[in-house]
């Protein structure tokens, strides 16, 4: 793998992460990832914007890099920290060992994390919004943007250039064979927008009005490529990237697409009885449906689903007068995204007892969800839970087209 030259003195050097790991010990990446570095050389300084993890190698890969451009971790003279996740930093310990002298560049906010994580205090240097450093000809101007995803996040600007190194923001999963957009197959295409929308729901979607603030505060830069640590490099149409992570940010509140996503797990098939039944019913509303079973389906993919739909159908069964602990996950973790404002229906089936719905209610008044109906029953459904749940999913696709109509 060879570095590829941005600019002119500016290169990306990067590894391929392959599928075998889960990113950040939770969310399956089954097309691994990009870890993306970038060199920055000006007349008397050298700047490393983002190291690394020693995670399948990377390191090496990125060392050999560095050197086909006869360079080595001791020729840096400043590591630019965008943020601190353990992916960008993990070998910073083993970096300031050889070369003690590198000035390290964060926020405030990440200098005791640096301690915290690594116990590297000297040499490191905080910055805020609108500094920058020299390095002859090249300047490396800084903007934080908090929570994009973590409070200590900064991007960084290289005028000269016009390149935006914007860490985790407009990243995606995925690898990608060829850098920049302007050289991606249909194939590599088909990948990387699912692949944008499902990094975005993953790790990012919690921290939505932050990444709607951040944007805005980058239209005041001419951005001709934007360069994230994860994912490709956007050069021909870098607003594309922005424009789909604006996008993203605003699903947060709805409405998203006119969709439905269905969400939904059984024990012995009382509630999966209902299933087809309301699926059929939405489609022929004209709704297109996601159909999710879990736990056979993780639940970032549920989540990155459930993030574009306007709508959401959530089937669960009882189990110990609680909902059944699966759905109970995802809906913690629909939570926690803080997925707003959604038109909403729940089914499924109890056995001696209720109890599901006890602990369902409190996600809906957390969310401000809008429940259009709710059709339980104990045992199997019987044709009269049949007719409320035809009604309930008609109820649901009326919601969902209206509220589209009416946000235009
Ligand atoms: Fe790619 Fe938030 O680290």
């Amino acid at each position: 793998m060879k570095p590829n030259m941005l600019a002119s003195k500016v290169h990306r050097v990067y590894a391929r992460i392959g599928d075998r790991d889960l990113f950040e010990g939770i969310w399956p990446i089954p097309h691994g990832v990009l870890l993306n570095s970038y060199v920055v050389q000006g007349s008397h300084s050298t700047a490393l914007i983002d190291l690394v993890k020693d995670w399948e190698g990377a390191v090496d890969v990125i060392q050999g890099q560095l050197k086909s451009l006869n360079l080595s971790f001791e020729d840096i003279d400043y590591l630019v920290l965008n943020h601190m996740e353990p992916d960008h930093t993990g070998s910073l310990a083993e970096l300031c060992k050889r070369n003690p002298k590198i000035k390290i560049i964060c926020t405030k906010k990440a200098v005791p994390l640096v301690e915290a994580f690594y116990g590297v205090t000297g040499q490191v240097r905080a910055v805020v919004s609108g500094d920058s450093i020299d390095l002859g000809g090249k300047t490396l101007v800084f903007e934080e943007t908090p929570n994009i995803h973590w409070p200590e996040t900064m991007m960084t600007y290289l005028p000269e250039d016009k390149i935006l190194f914007s860490c985790d923001g407009f990243g995606s999963f995925g690898q990608y064979e060829h850098c920049y957009d302007d050289e991606l197959t249909d194939k590599e295409w088909a990948l990387l927008i699912p692949e944008t929308e499902r990094y975005y729901a993953n790790i990012v979607s919690s921290f939505s009005p932050f990444v709607l603030r951040g944007i805005k505060k980058l239209e005041v830069l001419d951005i001709a490529m934007v360069a994230p640590s994860h994912g490709i490099v956007w050069r021909k149409n870098p607003n594309q990237i922005i424009e789909l992570y604006k996008k993203l940010a605003e699903n947060m509140n709805g409405p998203a697409e006119d969709e439905v996503t269905f969400i939904f797990s059984s024990m012995y098939g009382n509630t999966a009885a209902l299933v087809p039944l309301i699926q059929k019913t939405l489609e022929d509303e004209g709704i297109t449906v996601h159909l999710h079973q879990v736990p056979q389906e993780h639940a970032s993919f549920v989540l990155a689903s459930a993030w574009r739909s306007s709508g959401l159908v959530l089937g669960m069964p009882t189990y110990e007068y609680k909902m059944f602990p699966p759905m109970a996950h995802v809906l913690d973790i629909l939570e926690r995204s803080h997925l707003n404002n959604r038109k909403v229906m729940r089914f499924g089936s109890f056995g001696w007892s209720g109890g599901a719905q006890k602990q369902f209610e409190p996600f809906v008044d957390a969310l401000k969800w809008d429940c259009v109906g709710i059709v339980e029953y104990q045992g199997a459904p019987k044709a009269s839970d049949r007719e409320r749940a035809v009604e309930s999913a008609k109820k649901l696709a009326q919601s969902v087209k209206e509220w589209s109509r009416s946000s235009k």
